[in-house]
């Protein structure tokens, strides 16, 4: 019978162990460089990464905002000797619209600096680059014991994990930050050089750099070119510097060499950047709640609230304008959410990770000191997840419910603040501020709309226990409460909110309190606070049975590969150049070109508005060095590497580390692989580089960039 069970297990690890899955640690390439060079990489594992500055990751920044300096939310890379940055024009859209006006707007236009003095800088962005990694799980772990509570364990790893930041900080004068993996099991330093010049050089018009907007978002086949150019400045000395004139581009160490040749399926595809988060190795029960429970929460109630603003937008010019972002921002999740829980479903990832509980249960009982160290992990798991799940449901309803709705959000914020310590000269100046962005994009009737469409949704599938005290007796009340308070409120009406704040004292605090809005706000908030106190104790709980569900997966299959989760540190993943298949019959090939563009605006869709200098560029077949054999011009790629969100931007390299394309996207049929990758359907989608150097060079007519680039010949 045990042999059974070992020769079923190498099977299903075969199965497990796909190529391609996994997002790897940069200085544990050792483990994976031999079946990258079985896929076609001509590099060592210390090509890739090492101390030493000539490696390729020390030309691959992480993109920053500068008051969080340690949380990626995109990747990029260097390529001029003199800073010159890449990356997605979704990553650098903020700093484009900071510097956009009614006169100057970049965003429609475009933006080429044709020299360094144009470039445009004072931005709250700036580039990470990793100088150093490595193991510090001993030192993280000193003093802990399993007897600990949970709480004693937090506080001594934390305690640990602050030496070892201000001791390395304090000796390198670099920022250093230590992270969990593998579920809490591991820690690893990371130690970073972060520049905060950071300025913006070239972007193409939005119709461009968002080519097919959310109609194509997250969709193979696609043609966007989502790229943007930003030049990291530094001081005299090539240090780091808050942003000056005197600043001088940073004079890079390391830049990556461009491939522009034609690409090929198969080609080996090599990516690195800053994943932000995957949760691979949750149990069976937490993937069921993901994909019956929270999913489907965020998916109802944003699809529903787009259809209501798009309907709205394409009534009103005026609406039109202000909600193009908000909606982006909320279709974006609604989208990636949808395909994830479809994926699970189509992939039975509950069904397979039930299969894997199961052999680790026969693998636990086959041994008595096994059975003493996780007899009663799953059961006990498994309790502790209904606890937390029950809580994670009521808060999602909450946040996906009243927090959507713009005027219930502001009010909230507005109650924070008043009821921080800040002076109120810093609450004046903060709502106010506030108040303009806010009045500058709102239309009372698209939220009321919203409103009182997921107030409606939330009666309906909100759990008594938790609903708000002034809601309760409306459960089955069809009508909309909250739209009536909306309409009520001080924050209705722009004139009567500017003015209530902008002479905000202490004492005016009660008027505002009582008005009905910010009581409603104040039950709404409170309730949500008695369920995320209780939740927040249950999550520790349940990271802690996590903890020891890794540790376990790992010791059960100890022959297969494990990659640690994304937690935005840097990685790295490789692949191929390949098309898929999404559904039975249908196959996807792995290019596109610039035909597709034209032939998309054929069709009359607003997100699908071709520049007319592209059209003459394409008619003319004015490519350039950069066309095809067959004289089309590649636009996207799709290969295989498994990406998320955080990895926009993100360097794709050639077999020989070339740069190749930036990572965007993935296809909507494979975003499940933030939960389970599954090799059938799980693609990444890149801009190819030709693309980019067609563009700056011909479009743009920004040619000194190109020739600050280094081309690879042969
Ligand atoms: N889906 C990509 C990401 O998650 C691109 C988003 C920006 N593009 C867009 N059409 N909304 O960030
Ligand atoms: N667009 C995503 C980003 O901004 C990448 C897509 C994904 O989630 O894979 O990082």
């Amino acid at each position: 019978m045990k042999r059974l069970i070992t020769s079923f297990l190498g099977i299903l690890l075969a199965l497990s162990v796909r190529a391609n899955e996994g997002m790897w640690l940069p200085f544990l390439l050792e483990n994976n460089i031999g079946e990258m060079s079985e896929m076609g990489l001509h590099l060592s594992a210390d090509d890739i990464y090492s101390i030493n500055q000539q490696c390729l990751s020390s030309a691959v920044v992480g993109f920053v905002d500068l008051d969080r300096p340690y949380s990626h939310f995109c990747s990029g890379s260097v390529i001029s000797a003199l800073g010159l940055v890449i990356t997605n024009h979704h990553c650098g859209l903020s700093v484009v619209q900071q510097h956009s006006s009614l006169e100057n707007d970049y965003i429609t236009n475009g933006f080429w600096a044709m020299n360094q003095a144009e470039e445009l800088g004072g931005n709250d962005i700036g580039v990470c680059f990793l100088r150093r990694m490595e193991d510090v799980t001993a030192q993280v772990l000193e003093g802990v014991s399993d007897t600990m509570t949970i709480k004693r364990r937090n506080e001594v790893i934390n305690s640990n994990i602050s030496q070892i930041e201000s001791r390395v900080s304090d000796s390198t004068g670099l920022k250093a930050h230590v992270d969990a993996f593998y579920c809490n099991n591991e820690y690893y330093l990371s130690v970073y050089e972060i520049f905060e010049d950071v300025r913006l050089v070239g972007t193409p018009p939005i119709s461009v750099g968002k080519f097919g907007g959310d109609t194509d978002n997250w969709v193979w086949p696609r043609h966007t070119g989502d790229f943007t150019i930003f030049r990291i400045y530094a001081d005299s000395l090539n240090r780091p510097a808050k942003y000056s004139a005197e600043n001088v581009p940073y004079r890079a160490s390391n830049y990556l060499k461009i491939n522009a040749k034609e690409k090929h399926e198969g080609d080996f595809v090599m990516l690195m950047g800053y994943p932000g988060t995957t949760n691979e190795y949750l149990p069976s029960f937490a993937i069921a709640a993901t994909q019956d429970v929270y999913d489907p929460i965020v998916v109802s109630g944003r699809g529903k609230s787009i259809d209501i603003i798009k309907e709205r937008m394409r009534a009103d010019k005026a609406v039109m304008i202000k909600y193009t972002s908000k909606v982006a921002s909320l279709a974006n999740a609604w989208k990636k959410l949808d395909g994830e829980r479809r994926g699970l479903a189509a992939k039975r990832v509950i069904e397979k990770k039930r299969e894997r509980e199961r052999l680790m249960s026969e693998w636990i009982t086959a041994d008595a000191a096994r059975t003493e160290k996780y007899g009663t992990l799953l059961d006990d798991y498994t309790k502790e997840y209904a606890v937390y799940q029950k809580y994670r449901r009521a808060k999602l309803q909450i946040d996906e419910t009243f927090y959507k709705s713009e005027m219930i959000n502001l009010c909230s914020d507005i109650r924070t603040i008043l009821q921080s310590g800040s002076s109120d000269e810093e609450k004046r100046t903060k709502i106010v501020g506030w108040l303009r962005d806010f009045y500058a994009d709102y239309d009372l009737k698209t939220d009321l709309a919203v409103t009182q469409m997921l107030e409606l949704e939330y009666l309906e599938n909100a759990d008594t226990l938790y609903v708000p005290n002034s809601l309760r007796g409306a459960v089955g009340f069809i009508g909309g409460l909250t739209g009536k308070l909306l309409q009520k409120s001080l924050l209705a009406d722009s004139t009567k909110a500017f003015a209530t704040f902008r002479n905000y004292t202490q004492k005016s605090r009660k008027k505002i309190e009582n008005d009905p809005l910010f009581k409603f706000t104040a039950e709404i908030d409170a309730a949500y606070s008695n369920i995320k106190t209780p939740m927040q104790k249950s999550l520790k709980k349940t990271d802690d049975f996590q903890r020891l569900f890794m540790q376990l997966q790992r010791e059960c299959f100890a022959d297969k590969r494990f990659f640690p989760d994304a937690n935005s540190t840097f990685r790295v993943a490789y692949g191929q150049i390949s098309g898929y298949r999404p559904t039975d019959a249908v196959s996807y090939a792995p290019f596109t070109t610039l035909g597709g563009v034209i032939e998309k605006c054929d069709l009359d869709v607003y997100d699908y508005t071709v520049p007319d200098r592209l059209k003459q560029l394409s008619e003319a077949r004015d490519f350039g060095p950069y066309c095809n054999a067959d004289s089309s011009l590649t636009v996207c790629f799709l290969s295989t590497c498994h990406t998320t969100g955080g990895n926009s931007g993100s360097p794709a390299f050639d077999a020989d580390g070339n740069l190749i394309g930036l990572n965007f996207d993935r296809v909507w049929e494979g975003t499940m692989s933030d939960l389970q990758f599954d090799a059938d359907i799980c693609c990444n989608i890149c801009l190819d580089i030709r693309f980019v150097l067609f563009f700056i060079d011909k479009y743009a007519g920004a040619r000194h960039l190109i020739d600050e680039m280094e081309i690879v010949k042969d």
